[in-house]
């Protein structure tokens, strides 16, 4: 049904609110004290169609435009309205005036709405004598594009009301929640000042607005940063916001920062100077992938999770509702809870350190509810666990991760290891809801290489070849010809097989104090993968490696590109979650064409290896063999040393 809808204040807001609403075949007539504000608001919404229409989202923006009037007389505009939007300036007294004239002059259906970001709306509703037919239509800037907005429910406002205004929003081809309770912020805001504040916390320890943005934009995944957000709608604005909020109620701190940006106008965009510079209003701050792996995400994103957790325990919104307007409206990749149980409430928990942390949460913690590594968080999730010999198998919804559990042997590659592991890998390829696998070492290593205490009992080049061809050979085939993307987490220590294997994953993240080396010729052996598919892989470097059994850090096997990343410590199992996250993004479909396409390099990847094999084999029946694995044992230097 089409309707006439007055929107009062013309401004930042008012403009684009009509634009849309005129969009969707309503007649508007837009309100403002100013006639210069109006004719400005003609302009912006002449342009805005203008681009409508080149888009083809609107046949005619003339057509379009017709249907917006202007005027100043606000009684006069109240007579035939069938449904208002008030968008005047933020402050409680003009705001309770407009509904005062609004109330006096529409009729006596007419729903009034109001597009407050921090006005209560019982506050506002108190001034009409219609509180049942007053309720919070907060739109996001710019309506035109960000079709979201959080319906708020006053403390009087009807059901019929609500329902009413549903259909309205949907009317508009808005998508929507309800906000149940009229708290400070509802609930976007309510987030955004936590993980804006927090971003400002960082300022402050010496972080950059780069490194910010760069963690926010190439790690988290929105389209921009949280300082770039900020210049954009306004330092000033979110200064005022914050502000208000604190007023009304919310445990905040207004940083030194932003008052001190407000009062050397050093406000975004529009002054050409916030936490950016800006050559012309739509020029965007540059900022390299480089700076994102030094801030752990968790650090912006847990202050908004405890956030949501206050407002999912005081029945404020649905989970499902906070998710839902955080993607919608902050453009986030998905929910912010979704991504809470990816990174695992624990981690939460960890990041929000000195925080006050939400009830819910700490309870969530104590009854393991921990997200997709337990099966339930704030959603639950297909979650198996099994055994194969040491090797933990976890399916946590999308991916599966897998566990080598030796920790006391360094996780070292006995038959067990090298068969479990197998077992491990060809279950998850089976699973048609696994996208990826992420494989990792309990507790300080993350492989040793094989157990020497195996390859000591080989006397013979029949007791090498039968363990390579039936033990080893079986996984590196299976990896070989894997259809799923691997990502390896390299928490520690990954000596000779723990090295090599590395080589044929798809993505290695290490932690910062990992350590790499194959030292087997210091034994009378040799690393077979390393020496045959590493040096065709790697390049030469790879020799020095093989032919000294140096050690060598995580940085330095970056540089030598066994490693694709290395991250602090505490950040290697969540940025596992990341890259499973960033591989979902692509199609399944596409995922598996990738793979395939190394199918030709993984012919070369079979036959180097089985050359590395031989030769290993043919070392076992030597004297140099027998005397490696007996100096090992017996933790003295091999005879031929310096020799
Ligand atoms: P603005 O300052 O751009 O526009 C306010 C307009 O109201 C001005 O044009 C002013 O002339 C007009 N006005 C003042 N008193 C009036 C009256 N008695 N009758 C009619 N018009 C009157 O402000 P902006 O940013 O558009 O904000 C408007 C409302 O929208 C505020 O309540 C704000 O909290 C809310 N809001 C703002 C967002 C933003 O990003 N700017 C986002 C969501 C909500």
């Amino acid at each position: 049904m089409k309707m006439k809808v007055v929107v009062v204040g013309a401004g930042t807001m008012g403009h684009g609110i009509a634009t849309v609403c005129a969009t969707a075949g309503h007649g508007v007539e837009l309100v403002d004290v100013s006639e210069d504000v109006l004719e400005s608001a003609k302009m912006k919404i002449g342009w805005s169609l203008k681009k409508l229409e080149e888009k083809r989202e609107i046949k005619s923006a003339i057509d379009v435009l017709q249907k917006i009037k202007t005027t100043t007389n606000l009684v006069k505009a109240s007579k035939d309205a069938d449904f208002v939007i008030e968008a005047v300036v933020e402050k409680t007294e003009v705001k309770k005036e407009v509904f005062r004239v609004l109330d006096e002059n529409c009729g006596s259906e007419v729903i009034l709405s109001t597009n407050t970001s921090t006005i209560p709306i019982s506050d506002i509703a108190s001034a009409t004598n219609r509180p049942e037919k007053v309720i919070g239509l907060h739109f996001f800037n710019p309506p035109v594009l960000i079709k979201f907005v959080e319906i708020v429910k006053g403390e009087k406002t009807s059901e019929e009301t609500l329902k009413r205004t549903i259909e309205f929003a949907n009317s508009i081809g808005m998508d929507y929640i309800v906000v149940e309770k009229d708290v400070p912020g509802f609930v976007v805001n309510r987030i955004n000042v936590r993980v804006f504040g927090e971003a400002l916390r960082l300022l402050e320890e010496g972080y950059r607005p780069e490194e910010v943005d760069a963690v926010v934009r190439y790690r988290i995944g929105m389209p921009m940063g949280i300082f770039e957000v900020a210049d954009f709608s306004g330092v000033d604005v979110l200064y005022h916001v914050i502000n208000e909020l604190r007023k009304r109620g919310m445990d905040l701190e207004v940083p030194e920062i932003i008052k001190k940006m407000v009062e050397e106008n050093r406000v975004g965009m529009k002054t050409g100077k916030g936490f950016y510079e800006y050559e012309g209003f739509y020029s965007r701050a540059k900022i390299s992938p480089r700076f994102a792996y030094r801030l752990n995400p968790l650090r912006l994103l847990a202050p908004g999770i405890n956030e949501a957790a206050w407002l999912l325990r005081n029945s404020v919104a649905s989970k499902e509702s906070i998710d839902k307007a955080m993607v919608f409206g902050m453009a986030y990749p998905k929910g912010l809870l979704e991504m809470a149980d990816d990174f695992g409430i624990d981690n939460v928990v960890k990041a929000l350190e000195d925080r006050n942390v939400d009830p819910l949460l700490s309870n969530m913690l104590a009854e393991g509810k921990i997200g997709k590594k337990t099966g339930e968080g704030f959603y639950k999730w297909k979650y198996e666990k099994k055994e194969f010999g040491p090797v933990i198998y976890e399916k946590r919804d999308n991916y599966v991760m897998i566990t080598m559990n030796r920790p006391e042997k360094l996780n070292a590659l006995n038959e067990e290891m090298w068969k479990g592991l197998n077992e491990a890998f060809i279950e998850a390829e089976k699973d048609q809801d696994v996208r990826a696998v992420v494989i990792t070492g309990k507790g300080r290593a993350f492989c040793a290489g094989d157990d020497i205490a195996v390859m000591g009992s080989w006397k013979s080049f029949l007791n090498g070849k039968d363990f390579f061809t039936n033990v080893a050979m079986p996984l590196l085939n299976t990896i070989a010809n894997y259809k799923k993307p691997i990502i390896s987490l390299v928490n520690g220590i990954a000596f000779g097989g723990g090295l090599e294997l590395n080589l044929a994953f798809d993505i290695v993240i290490a932690s910062d104090d990992a350590i790499f080396s194959v030292p087997e010729g210091l034994i009378g052996a040799i690393p077979p993968i390393a020496s045959s598919l590493g040096v065709a892989v790697i390049g030469r470097k790879m020799m020095r490696y093989c032919l000294t059994g140096e050690q060598m850090d995580a940085e330095e096997a970056k540089t030598l590109g066994i490693v694709d990343l290395v991250v602090p410590k505490d950040q290697i199992e969540i940025t596992g979650v990341e890259f499973v996250n960033k591989i979902t993004r692509l199609s399944p479909l596409s995922a598996k064409a990738i793979k395939e396409t190394t199918r030709a390099y993984r012919d070369v990847f079979r036959f180097v290896v089985e050359k590395g094999l031989h030769e290993i084999t043919e070392l076992i029946p030597t004297e140099d063999f027998a005397e490696g694995m007996r100096a090992f044992v017996q933790k003295r230097r091999p005879s031929w040393v310096g020799k």
